[in-house]
């Protein structure tokens, strides 16, 4: 490459002629190659910039001679040029927003991570080191302890229904336009909010022309205010104790636009400059030759994670706008792009269970933190070509929503016959042989299928004689609503009580427990009325029997990730873990000590605590699938990459403290 990245651009719009002018005085980058819809524009373009054209967007993606490419379409082309960009092995900076919703952000890291190329979402005010110096001021207690923070980005556009701007199917509206940018100015400076309330003004076309948003950050508020039918002051402004940080005109830094202006509380004011010289966007071009001479796939300034929550929040801002696009659905106009296919990346170990006629992989997609069909759509997808094929739900988990998406993605993915769903019912306060059946018959409309594979009661309810769910449960699977059953959070003393019930009678039995079992063992219980399976009698119970073991929380819920030192997203999702539980449930002396035993394995092996843990799930002496709640593509391939690790027994057993410590 001799130092110099060779650029391709798609599309010959606005901001790729921005781009391609800046491009010109950046230190690595050279224009190679233009792709348009039309070869004549395409022609043109390089004409006034250079570059040699290419008849379409595809032609380009082709070429040997181009390293990276930078995709300026309007949104709603971003995902399917992005990752056919990936698929090329093309470095790819593509324009916000990268993907219309989460789902599509998802899916695009997944995608850059299977190919290991470069993805970075164009976000070039935030490569500008002016952004970096204001967070460090902040962050150096420049303006004390922040107390508030607001930004504005609006513009006046005449209401122009086919323009990208106002024009649906082109996903136009303020907030995915330009909202982004004081969205993401707020958490690149001051990090992740707990909470946004919105709300927006609508266009006739049904986008958003004008919205508003607050963050929640606990002690403060960020103010955020976008509109493209109004002016709107550009302006990013920290409110601190000692005094206030302005930046003017932050989304158009440059040579000449590059200050920071600092009032503190005794009204003395001190400006802040970078010496940048660069236009904007070559500042952005050489961003992406650093990440690609590093030999990064993915930017430290616009993380994948820094994205993805980009994509979660815009969501959550839309919702509380009003403001959908047909991306947000499955189905023929929605997420359907890239079919997947089974086991094309994969390493998954695999079990069989009698009575079910699939194999069973052993990491399970958990479902309950799902909330909305692309994010599932995305984490399914990658899941299934991983070679992943059972996915944990339940009646109970978000009303439903849960058991919704996951049947739309089967039914949109036409994989019914290779999925392995385990449902389960019957949670309290409707833990009853009747109440389960009512529920069964919704969770299969919601799912979509005429049966689930494993099936579990989510709770006992002592009250009721075990013969009676016997009778209850084996009048289902002979009906075909399901193949095999067991139990969630039950005790093995009445399952022997319900299986020697359904020895004597003819009856099929419990095939399965799915109770909480992790090298940390649960203290208290999670939840009302959770149980595990960790102590030494019931693991024997599981030799003996044979009985499988689906264990929820096998990873202990962040147990085994940094949690003293980086907050938990409890906020995000009632399923995700809190600092109090992990005190409250994991934190004993014990646990603690398997906790380092098994930092230190995790070095010795260089890999991470959180997959030993979930490799010593996978190193029973009796059956296990173990259930995983990943929230990202990169997690999913993390908690994938348990599955290699070897542990014999001597370490097994040293990681659970059956042998001390200088054992190992
Ligand atoms: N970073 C920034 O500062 C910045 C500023 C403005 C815009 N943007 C982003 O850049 C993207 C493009 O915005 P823009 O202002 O450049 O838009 P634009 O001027 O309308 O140009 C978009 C280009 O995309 C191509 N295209 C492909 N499919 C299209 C379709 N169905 N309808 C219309 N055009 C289509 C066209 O090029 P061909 O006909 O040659 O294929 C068109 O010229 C947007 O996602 C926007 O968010 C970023």
């Amino acid at each position: 490459m001799d130092g110099k990245i060779r650029w391709g651009i798609l599309a010959t719009g606005s901001i790729a002629d921005t781009f391609a002018s800046d491009l010109k005085h950046s230190h690595y980058g050279v224009l190679f190659g233009v792709a348009s819809r039309s070869f004549a524009r395409a022609q043109a373009f390089c004409d006034t910039h250079g570059g040699t054209p290419s008849h379409d967007y595809a032609a380009l993606l082709a070429r040997d001679d181009i390293d990276a490419v930078y995709i300026a379409t309007p949104h709603d082309a971003h995902v399917v040029w992005a990752h056919r960009a990936l698929e090329a092995g093309k470095a790819t900076l593509c324009e916000k927003p990268l993907g219309l919703n989460q789902g599509e952000v998802l899916s695009l890291y997944g995608a850059a991570a299977r190919n290991n190329v470069l993805l970075v979402e164009a976000l070039m005010y935030v490569m500008h080191p002016r952004m970096y110096l204001a967070r460090k001021l902040v962050s150096d207690g420049e303006i004390g302890t922040v107390t508030g923070f607001s930004s504005g980005f609006g513009f006046s556009f005449p209401f122009t229904p086919e323009h990208r701007l106002y024009n649906r199917d082109r996903a136009g509206g303020g907030m995915l336009d330009i909202g982004i940018y004081p969205l993401t100015a707020a958490r690149f400076l001051l990090g992740e909010p707990h909470a946004l309330s919105g709300e927006a003004r609508l266009a006739p076309t049904g986008v958003d022309a004008e919205a508003r948003a607050i963050l929640d950050y606990g002690n403060f508020a960020a103010d955020l205010h976008c509109a493209i039918d109004t002016d709107i002051a550009w302006q990013i402004s920290v409110m601190g104790s000692d005094g206030k940080l302005v930046i003017d005109q932050p989304w158009h830094s440059g040579p000449d636009n590059q200050s920071i202006v600092v009032t503190k509380a005794d009204g003395s004011v001190q400006e802040f400059s970078t010496a940048e010289t660069r236009p904007l966007y070559a500042v952005e071009a050489d961003h992406v030759a650093d990440c690609l001479q590093r030999g990064d796939i993915a930017s430290d300034l616009v993380s994948p994670e820094f994205s993805i929550n980009t994509a979660y929040w815009l969501d959550r801002w839309r919702t509380a706008g009003g403001v959908t696009y047909d991306a947000d659905t499955l189905g023929p106009t929605g997420f359907d792009a890239n079919p997947p296919v089974a086991g094309r990346h994969g390493i998954m170990p695999m079990m069989h269970m009698d009575g079910v006629d699939k194999p069973i992989s052993r990491l399970v997609l958990g479902t309950d933190n799902q909330i909305d069909a692309p994010t599932l759509a995305a984490m399914a997808d990658t899941f299934f070509e991983q070679g992943g094929t059972c996915f944990d739900t339940a009646h109970i988990y978000s009303d439903g929503v849960s058991e919704q998406v996951l049947g739309a993605w089967i039914k949109a993915r036409g994989v019914r016959d290779q999925i392995v769903i385990l449902g389960k019912g019957a949670h309290p306060p409707d833990c009853t042989p009747d109440a389960m059946a009512r529920q069964l018959d919704e969770s299969l409309n919601r799912l979509q299928t005429e049966y689930i594979d494993i099936y579990c009661l989510h709770r006992d309810n002592p009250d009721i004689p075990v013969e009676e769910w016997v009778d209850a449960l084996h009048a289902q699977v002979k009906a075909g609503r399901m193949r095999v059953y067991g139990g969630s959070n039950w005790t093995s003393a009445r399952i022997d009580a319900a299986n020697a019930y359904a020895r004597a009678s003819g009856k099929q039995g419990f095939a399965l427990v799915s109770n909480n079992f992790s090298l940390a063992r649960m203290e208290q219980p999670v939840w009302d009325g959770c149980l595990a399976s960790s102590t030494d009698s019931f693991r024997d119970w599981h030799t003996k029997t044979g009985i499988a073991l689906f264990p929820w929380s096998a990873q202990a819920r962040g147990f085994f990730l940094d949690w003293e030192a980086q907050p938990l997203s409890a906020s995000r999702h009632g399923a995700d873990p809190t600092i109090d539980e992990m005190h409250r449930v994991w934190g004993s002396p014990e646990n603690l000590e398997r906790r380092r035993r098994a930092l230190e394995l995790a070095a010795r092996k260089n890999v991470s605590a959180l997959q030993i843990a979930l490799a010593y799930v996978l190193h029973q002496p009796f059956a296990t699938a173990a259930l995983i709640g990943p929230r990202t593509p990169m997690q999913l391939a993390d908690s994938l990459a348990a599955c290699a690790i070897t542990l014999d027994d001597d370490e097994v057993n040293w990681l659970d403290l059956r042998a001390s410590d200088s054992k190992i």
